[in-house]
Order: C-alpha cells, then sequence, then structure tokens
C-alpha cells in the first residue's frame, strides 16, 4: 500500500463565471461532506480565483491556477505571476497542459520556467505530460513523455523536488470521450516512477504523486484508481457538474483513502 495521498484536480479551463463558479462550490459542498483521507483541488479560470478561494476556504478543499507566468512582476502585459496567484490563495499550479502547449504555443523550456517559478513561489506544480495520437500509434509515448520530464525539469534539484505533483494525460484522450486503460495509462505513471527513481531518489519517486486525466469521469475513475500508480485523476469536463465531480471522489478506492 502506499501512502501517497490521492489528489483529485478540477480543471474547469475556460469555464464558469464568478456566480456559476459560486453556484457550483454551493451545490459541491453540499454534495459531499466527508472526503476521508484525500485532496480535493479545484482549477478556476483566473477572474473567478479570489471569489472561488473565499467560498473553499472553509472546507478543506484547495485552490489552484490554470496557468502562471515564470517572471514574478514586470513588464509582461496580461500575465500573471506564482506571488499573484499564491496572494490569492493558490497552493497549486498547473502548467504546461497540453492546451497551453498546442494551442498558445508553450515550449518545454517555457515550461520549464515556470516549474521552476512555481516551486520558488511556494507552489505545488502540477506538470503535464502527454503524446499525441500520432506518437502513441507510433509508439513513441515514453520517449515524448521521458523528454517533456527531463525538460521541465532540467533546473530542478533534489533538494526542490520536495512537492510536486505530474499528471500524464494522453492528448488523444482529452475531452474526446476516449480513455486510456486503467492498465495502459498504469503502464506510463510506473515508467514516469521509474524515471524519478532513477533520476533523483526512491524517496522521490515514491512519494510524487502521478494523476491521470483524459476524460475521466465517474463511470470510469474507481477502475483507474484501484490501478498501483494511479494517485489521482485531473478531470476536465467531468468537473463541471458538481455532482458528477463528487462522485468521482467518492469512487476513490477504500484502501487508497484510508491508510
Ligand atoms: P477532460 O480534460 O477530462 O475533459 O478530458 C482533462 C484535462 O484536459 O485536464
Amino acid at each position: 500500500m502506499s501512502d501517497r495521498i490521492p489528489l483529485i484536480a478540477a480543471n474547469w479551463k475556460m469555464n464558469f463565471t464568478i456566480s456559476e463558479a459560486l453556484k457550483f462550490v454551493t451545490s459541491f459542498i453540499h454534495e459531499l461532506k466527508a472526503i476521508g483521507e484525500a485532496e480535493v483541488v479545484i482549477a478556476p479560470p483566473a477572474t473567478a480565483l479570489y471569489s472561488t478561494g473565499i467560498a473553499l476556504s472553509e472546507t478543506g478543499f484547495k485552490l489552484a491556477a490554470q496557468n502562471m507566468y515564470w517572471e514574478d512582476n514586470g513588464a509582461y502585459t496580461g500575465e500573471i505571476s506564482g506571488p499573484f496567484i499564491k496572494d490569492l490563495g493558490c497552493e497549486y499550479v498547473i502548467i504546461g497542459h497540453s492546451e497551453r502547449r498546442k494551442i498558445f504555443g508553450e515550449t518545454n523550456d517555457m515550461i520549464s520556467k515556470k516549474v521552476a517559478s512555481a516551486l520558488r513561489n511556494d507552489l505545488v506544480p502540477i506538470l503535464c505530460i502527454g503524446e499525441t495520437l500520432e506518437e502513441h500509434e507510433n509508439n513513441k509515448t515514453w520517449e515524448i513523455c521521458e523528454f517533456q520530464l527531463k525538460t521541465a525539469l532540467s533546473n530542478i534539484s533534489l533538494k526542490n523536488i520536495d512537492n510536486f505533483v505530474i499528471a500524464y494525460e494522453p492528448i488523444w484522450a482529452i475531452g474526446t470521450g476516449k480513455t486510456a486503460t486503467p492498465a495502459q495509462a498504469n503502464e506510463v505513471h510506473a515508467m514516469v516512477r521509474n524515471w524519478l527513481s532513477k533520476i533523483y531518489d526512491v524517496t522521490v519517486a515514491q512519494r510524487t504523486r502521478i494523476l491521470y486525466g483524459g476524460s475521466a469521469k465517474a463511470g470510469n475513475s474507481r477502475e483507474l484508481l484501484s490501478q498501483k500508480d494511479i494517485d489521482g485523476l485531473l478531470v476536465g469536463g467531468a468537473s463541471l457538474n458538481p455532482l458528477e465531480f463528487a462522485n468521482i471522489i467518492r469512487n476513490i478506492p477504500v484502501e487508497k483513502v484510508n491508510h
């Protein structure tokens, strides 16, 4: 049995105004009173971070930003930095989501600077990695994931990797209704863990939580979360419905919640 606390994160993407976010929180809190020993993190759009954070403040549920810039302040019109999202009450930040990489041209180098900045600002990065359908079909899954990990973590030493989350999100499974099979996902997770133990050490590998993302929902979450190396989920579409999201959390296998 592992001592990694399961983590379920909601990535709302560009959805929910402030009032919609607050409505979600009200229903979600009503739905889910006890979560056992699990961590629940919500990543609203930047505009709803503050109000969602206030609404979550007495609940034990945590707040994440969906993105950040790597400089702390200065002439970077439109950007939001680590100290700013920390100021809004964020404990986590999603970095390198495939939509950021593909639509907004984020490179591995930019992602590496964001990871370093998150750690410097005492934010826990949720670093997203994952391959495209073409790469998947050409058996390049691990090659791609390893390269993304290697570049993102190139400047991160053993002493700075204290609290870190990795999300494996096969791009072909995001928002498509196609999920990697639990066994397929677990295989990649195990390779990530093995890589961490080689590059850092066994303690880091055993402590780092590796989430799966890509069409995760209440209907498949129990099976995904039953896999040995799947420590949680990063949920997009299914996190917009409070009941569905609560059911995903209820589906964490009991042996992973009660150590
Ligand atoms: P999805 O998105 O659950 O809608 O597939 C997951 C993600 O992009 O993080």
